[in-house]
């Protein structure tokens, strides 16, 4: 299957590295082109010979050869259909994510305009530190970048926990994947018109306090560069969001209130092609807005709430050929209650996520989704970068267009 593919395997120096070797077996086998750039610290782990002789090419390790010849890596760069660094060290990936070049993986990897997947590899206090998660996040969100998620086990230091690099038989079938989704067409979704609703609302109180939840929006934000990438011009309607917009293809639309996001929302759902809500709407505001800050005087202090107006709901009903997706998030009967959702909103299709879930929801850099369609089919997705996430969802609606 990945006959003719030109593959640049970065390995990093982990313990990992060994099972690098039995990766590009695997990827020559399968018919790929293999080369293999080593960090210093690989060396340490894995000899060049090993990879040379499984990729029958020659193996690069630093900027200039033993006949004292440049390198170059910008022509390696170029020659790759995809670069995959793994394992992937915490090192490298800070070094990836801040654009520092200290050895020549890193001038291949900055030279390359290919696709670049990533296999991370490291304890797991490593892989749980907010820095690495940072730079995860960072380096996912840049133009056509993936990461496969360390899977969870027995770790070099007798530890246990998430952190291993992928098996190298599940990378193999990520690119596998990977090739036979873009081979489709690399902007299938051009001339689609896509809405995505983001963030949490703010009902007001009074002047100074309102209520809110603990949505930042990144989600959304995802959701919205995804679609732009694969071509669609995207309206994204955000409640208050610290996320950036860095597509051109994105119109953002601020709004606070639920109110606010069901106007924005309506307006824009009759000119496109596929609506995703992911906005963590207030169902209820204050029934009275106080023009004034309200003084505290009585112990206690009892607020008035009214429903607000379900976006989703409305824009099922007024659906007119729209691919409509929502989401559910939910703490327990999971399933059922996405189920619920997903008729009584005559959607499409559900992204269903569980609070029970460690690492996935609010907050978090990472989601665990389940996708529930109105065919009654379920797909259940492993823990994953949102932006990874994101693309699970939009490679679903592609499907539902085509
Ligand atoms: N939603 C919306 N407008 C609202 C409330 C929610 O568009 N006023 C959308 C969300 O963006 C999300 C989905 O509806 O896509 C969530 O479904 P919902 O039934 O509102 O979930 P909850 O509010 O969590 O419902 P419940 O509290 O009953 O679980």
């Amino acid at each position: 299957m990945l006959g003719g593919k030109k593959i640049l395997l970065g390995v990093c120096g982990s313990i990992a590295a060994y099972k690098s070797v039995y990766l590009v077996r695997q990827l020559v086998k399968e018919g790929a082109e293999v080369k293999v750039i080593m960090s210093k610290g690989a060396l340490d782990f894995v000899t060049p010979l090993t990879f040379s002789t499984l990729s029958k090419n020659k193996v690069y390790a630093d900027f200039s050869n033993d006949e004292d010849q440049w390198n170059n890596h910008v022509d390696l760069g170029l020659w790759a259909d995809v670069m995959l660094i793994a394992p992937a060290t915490a090192n490298t990936l800070a070094r990836m994510a801040n654009g520092i070049c200290d050895h020549f993986l890193l001038g291949v990897y900055l030279s390359a305009k290919c696709p670049v997947i990533v296999a991370p590899a490291m304890d797991l206090d490593m892989y749980k530190h907010p820095a690495t998660i940072a730079n995860l996040d960072k380096i996912s969100s840049f133009n056509k970048h993936y990461i496969i998620q360390a899977e969870s086990g027995e770790l070099a230091s007798g530890l246990y926990g998430e952190g291993r690099m992928a098996e190298p038989d599940n990378i193999v079938n990520y690119i596998k994947n990977f090739f036979l989704n873009t081979k489709k067409g690399l902007s299938p979704l051009r001339g689609r018109k896509a809405l995505v609703t983001a963030g949490p609302t703010y009902e007001a109180i009074d002047p100074v306090r309102y209520i809110s939840n603990h949505s930042t929006g990144k989600m959304g934000f995802a959701l919205a560069e995804v679609l732009a990438e694969n071509g669609a011009e995207v309206i994204l309607i955000s409640g208050p969001s610290l996320q950036k917009e860095i597509h051109p293809n994105i119109r953002r639309v601020n709004v606070t209130t639920a109110e606010e996001m069901y106007q924005a929302s309506i307006r824009a759902y009759s000119d496109v092609d596929v609506a995703i809500l992911s906005a963590a709407v207030a169902d209820y505001k204050p029934a009275i807005v106080h023009d004034l800050k309200l003084k505290k005087s009585e112990n206690e202090h009892a607020l008035s709430l009214v429903k607000t107006k379900d976006i989703l709901k409305k824009l099922g009903e007024q659906k007119t050929g729209q691919i409509l997706v929502g989401f559910a998030l939910e703490t327990n009967d999971e399933i059922e209650n996405a189920k619920k959702k997903l008729n009584a909103k005559n959607l499409d299709f559900i992204v269903l996520n569980s609070l029970r879930d460690k690492n996935a929801g609010f907050k978090h850099s990472t989601n665990k989704i389940t996708i529930l369609d109105k065919n009654g089919d379920k797909d259940s997705f492993p823990l994953k970068q949102k932006k990874d996430v994101a693309r699970d969802i939009v490679q679903k609606v592609i499907t539902y267009l085509n």
